[in-house]
Order: structure tokens, then C-alpha cells, then sequence
């Protein structure tokens, strides 16, 4: 069976204005964003026909361009409606998007002052795969030797193509290690995030415990969990944390657009229980964003 291909689709593509066949939409090897990672992007979902904080997305997607010192050539309200435009050529209503903007390839070296500013989006059918029982299983964490650089090093709060060199190396060692992910420290040793996703544990005073983001991205999923767990009643507290503390941990979770809500049940040598909290969590998500139960759908 042939592997399956992102280039090799069915489906239309929103690039630079217009929509175009999925196959279509091509970069040339010259480009700037593939050789120096002047690259940024989003990754959305949209639910039931509607993305959720598509203006946020939207918004952080022209603050990260801004860190790489470039201007997206659309206004924020085009690259909303781009968005919209994509999933109905598409046809669909379950999808996740991914917009990106990069530099071309007018220039061929490190600077780059007169290269295009390309942008596109794509947007292809993602359903949840898990039910919520499977998903309180919990997923496994390997911690990766890679740590997080510090503000000074790379502009962290960006959305940028460059970041993520680290999440795959250390992506691919936690899989090569029988792991599903894995967890990053800081430059200072502190718990940061996943791969690609942020981190929270319940700690055993009962409160909600999650690293200050000030040296990673602070996701839009975590904000909003964030604001769901103080509606239930629970505290929730920003600081940094010491990966030892983990051993006061009862419970943990991840937050990211494509992570949703996912209860991990082991870090390293730490174990959690996904308990109640993972679960009210999961709920009060999939219903923020207005996720068509599978009893609905049924
Ligand atoms: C490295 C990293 N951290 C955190 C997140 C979570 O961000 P968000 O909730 O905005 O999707 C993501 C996903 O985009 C990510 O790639």
C-alpha cells in the first residue's frame, strides 16, 4: 500500500489570494522559509462549521510574522475570511487548518529584505479519534534532553517553523523509546511543554499547577482551559515548577488545539491517575467548542 502523502491529495489549498488544486500548491527548492526557517504558522480547528478563536489564531499568526520581522501582505479580517473560504471549498466542517507564512525566493542567503511574503492555507478533515473513555487512558511522556531556549536566545512566544526543530528530535526519541511524546524542560531547568502541546498537573493540594509560559508558547487551548477550571471552581495556579515536583502529582494533562484535553498517565519515572479533574476538563472543552458528541452524532 502506498504511504500516504500530504502533497499528493485531493482537495484545494488557499494560496497567495487564490484558491487553488491541492496538488497545485507548490514551493520552489530556493525558498527562504525552507533553508533559514523564516516560516510561521497556525494550526486551527474548526467544529461543527465554526473555528474556534479563529480571530485569536489569526491574530497570533501576524504577531509571530512581526517576531521574524515581516509583514503579512493581508489584513486580519482576509485571513479570517481566507480561512472560512478554505473549509468550504473543501466541503467540510470537521477540519483542522494549518495557514502559514513564508518568505520566498527572490533572495538566496541570509538576508532576506526584498523576498515575497508568501501565505496559504490548508484544511483537511481531522475528526477526534478517541472516545473519552480512550482518552483517559493517559498518554506517555518520555522528558527530553532538549530544553527550551530562553527569550533571549529565540523570539519563543512565535508561532515559528525554526522552534520546532527540537519538538521533533525530541518527538522521535520518546517513540524510538516506546514513548507517545515527551516533555521539555526550560534553560533553567524548569518544566516548559510538550512537543506540541502545553502541560497542567493537579498537585496533591488539590489545586491546578501549570508553568508560567514565559519562555514558551502560551496556547490559546491553555488559556481557555485556564478560564473553564476557574468557572468550575478550581484554582489554578501560574508559576514555575521543578520536574521533582511531578512526585506530588495526582493528575496531568495536555492543552493544544490538536491535543485538545489529553490526560497523560506517565512522565519518565513519574506515574498519574487521569481522575476526575482530567475528565471535568475534557467535558467543559468539548463543549467550549462546541464538539458534536458521539451520542449526538449517533
Ligand atoms: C509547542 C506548542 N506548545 C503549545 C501549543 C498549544 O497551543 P494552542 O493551544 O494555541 O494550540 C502548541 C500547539 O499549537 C505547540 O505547538
Amino acid at each position: 500500500m502506498a504511504a500516504s502523502n500530504f502533497a499528493d491529495r485531493d482537495g484545494k489549498i488557499w494560496y497567495n489570494g487564490e484558491i487553488v488544486d491541492w496538488r497545485d500548491a507548490q514551493v520552489h527548492v530556493l525558498t527562504h522559509g525552507l533553508h533559514y526557517a523564516s516560516s510561521v504558522f497556525e494550526g486551527e480547528r474548526m467544529y461543527n462549521g465554526e473555528i474556534f478563536k479563529l480571530r485569536e489564531h489569526t491574530e497570533r499568526l501576524f504577531y509571530s510574522a512581526k517576531e521574524l520581522d515581516f509583514e503579512i501582505p493581508y489584513s486580519i479580517e482576509e485571513i479570517d475570511a481566507a480561512c472560512i473560504q478554505t473549509c468550504e471549498a473543501n466541503g467540510i466542517s470537521e477540519a483542522y487548518l494549518r495557514p502559514i507564512a513564508w518568505r520566498g525566493s527572490e533572495m538566496m542567503g541570509v538576508s532576506a529584505q526584498t523576498n515575497k511574503i508568501n501565505v496559504a492555507i490548508a484544511a483537511w478533515e481531522w475528526p477526534s479519534y478517541f472516545t473519552p473513555e480512550a482518552r483517559m487512558n493517559g498518554i506517555t511522556l518520555q522528558i527530553s534532553k532538549w530544553k527550551r531556549p530562553s527569550p533571549e536566545t529565540e523570539p519563543v512566544h512565535a508561532k515559528a517553523a525554526g522552534l520546532y526543530m527540537i519538538c521533533t528530535l525530541s518527538k522521535h526519541q520518546a517513540e524510538a523509546d516506546g514513548f507517545q511524546d515527551a516533555l521539555m524542560m526550560d534553560y533553567r531547568g524548569q518544566i516548559a511543554e510538550a512537543t506540541g502541546a502545553n502541560v497542567f498537573f493537579v498537585m496533591n493540594d488539590g489545586k491546578i499547577h501549570t508553568p508560567t509560559p514565559d519562555c514558551f508558547l502560551d496556547g490559546i487551548t491553555r488559556r481557555t482551559v485556564i478560564d473553564l477550571a476557574k468557572k468550575r471552581g478550581y484554582e489554578v495556579v501560574e508559576r514555575a515548577i521543578m520536574p521533582e515536583e511531578m512526585a506530588n502529582a495526582t493528575e496531568c494533562f495536555l492543552t493544544g488545539t490538536a491535543a485538545e484535553v489529553t490526560p497523560v498517565s506517565v512522565i519518565g519515572d513519574y506515574t498519574f491517575k487521569p481522575g476526575d479533574i482530567c475528565r471535568h476538563m475534557m467535558e467543559d472543552y468539548d463543549r467550549a467548542v462546541g464538539k458534536v458528541s458521539t451520542e449526538a452524532a449517533a
